[in-house]
């Protein structure tokens, strides 16, 4: 694991920790805090960077920069703007982004990678140009001045024990197959490594992949080259990284006759009312609203020069950058049990918003009205 991840009692120790490392001539760096490094203190009328990887995927459009441009405006009295932008999956689009962003001489940038590892140099060339980064969700490499996301491991491993309860004694009567997410999201290989921790040795995996992009499209015809190897009978799970993906996988074995627990993730709205159809077993619930205001707390913090100890209480080493100032916020399994509890009394969605007409008559056998 090149991610370790030190908890609050260990931040008060940063500094000093910051210096022994400068000391020691390490070649990794340390996660700048938000001292004010010497540029100009701005008021609230600074300009704030956004730059998401992808529109596939219902969060971001719809959660994600919404919330974050919401909170943005409302830390700096109606006056912050966010300058938006989205990658749509390419790497060097995203790279041409930070270019134009840094162009603009926006004060703070937020970015989600689309490639950990390909957004380094621009991670850098936005640091040299004054402006300080915000990991967002994802861990970009390079000098990044702060980070928030979920636990992901945790995700994974709620996703692999949700599909261990599913199966009960069936667990290991077929074989699994699991649909991880794309091998340039760190996240990814986060979810996969603790849905193994959890379901190695318990189940058999019967074929896995890693899933381009993230694309459900890519899931689905993942999933029907799953389904002629192993043969439908053999299946009794599918492992989903995400709930996109799931969407794909479904379509697959429903065009099979295949119906077995899938699991998801970000409790989107396709995917919780598959849960309350019995097509999807679970998503991971990942509170976006938390995620996002502290994203654009620490992001107006570093462009006033304040410091982010009151808000980031984890400190993450990145494989570039150690002791980084970071918000981890938990999450909840969300099956057809809890629909009630997490996303309709969190204001995610409404009952009329999940259940349609299609999904009515599952609504009342769930009591959601
Ligand atoms: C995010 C997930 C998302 C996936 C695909 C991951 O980095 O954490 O919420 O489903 O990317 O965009």
């Amino acid at each position: 694991m090149n991610t370790r991840m030190r908890r609050a009692a260990f931040a008060v120790a940063a500094g000093a920790m910051a210096v022994s490392l400068a000391a020691c001539g390490s070649a990794k760096e340390s996660g700048g805090g938000g001292k004010s490094t010497g540029s100009a203190k701005k008021g609230d009328a600074i300009k704030v960077g956004l730059l998401l990887p992808e529109n596939q995927t219902a969060r971001y459009e719809k959660f994600d920069r919404p919330l974050i441009e919401k909170k943005v405006k409302e830390l700096t009295n109606g006056k912050g703007q966010v300058v938006y932008a989205n990658a749509k999956q390419d790497a060097s689009t995203q790279n041409q982004q930070v270019d134009t962003m840094i162009t603009n001489k926006v004060d703070v940038l937020i970015v989600d990678a689309v490639d950990s590892a390909a957004i380094k140099s621009s991670v850098q060339k936005a640091k040299d140009a004054g402006i300080p980064v915000v990991a967002y969700d994802r861990l970009a490499q390079g000098p990044i001045s702060a980070y928030t996301s979920f636990d992901n491991e945790t995700v994974g491993k709620t996703q692999g024990e949700a599909l261990l309860k599913a199966l009960g004694s069936k667990a290991k009567a077929g074989k699994i197959v699991m649909m991880n997410g794309s091998i340039t999201d760190p996240n990814a290989a986060q979810f996969k490594k603790g849905a193994h921790e959890v379901l190695d040795g318990k189940v058999n995996v019967g074929k896995e992949y890693d899933t381009k992009d993230w694309k459900p499209e890519n899931a689905n015809s993942n999933m029907e080259a799953a389904i002629s190897a192993l043969g439908k009978k053999n299946i009794v799970g599918v492992y989903s990284a995400n709930d996109g993906m799931a969407g794909g996988i479904i379509t697959a074995l429903k065009a099979a006759g295949i119906s077995v627990p899938v699991t998801g993730q970000d409790a989107e709205l396709a995917g919780v009312q598959r849960i309350v159809a019995g097509e999807q077993y679970m998503s991971v619930y990942k509170p976006y609203a938390p995620e996002a205001d502290a994203a654009a707390e620490m992001a107006v913090d570093l462009a006033q020069g304040k410091s982010l100890d009151s808000v980031a209480k984890d400190k993450v080493d990145s494989p570039t950058t150690q002791q980084v100032p970071s918000v981890l916020v938990p999450v909840t399994a969300l099956t057809k049990d809890n629909i009630k509890d997490t996303v309709i009394k969190d204001g995610v969605y409404t009952v009329a918003d999940i259940c349609t007409s299609q999904y009515k008559a599952a609504c009342d056998k769930l009591g959601l009205k």
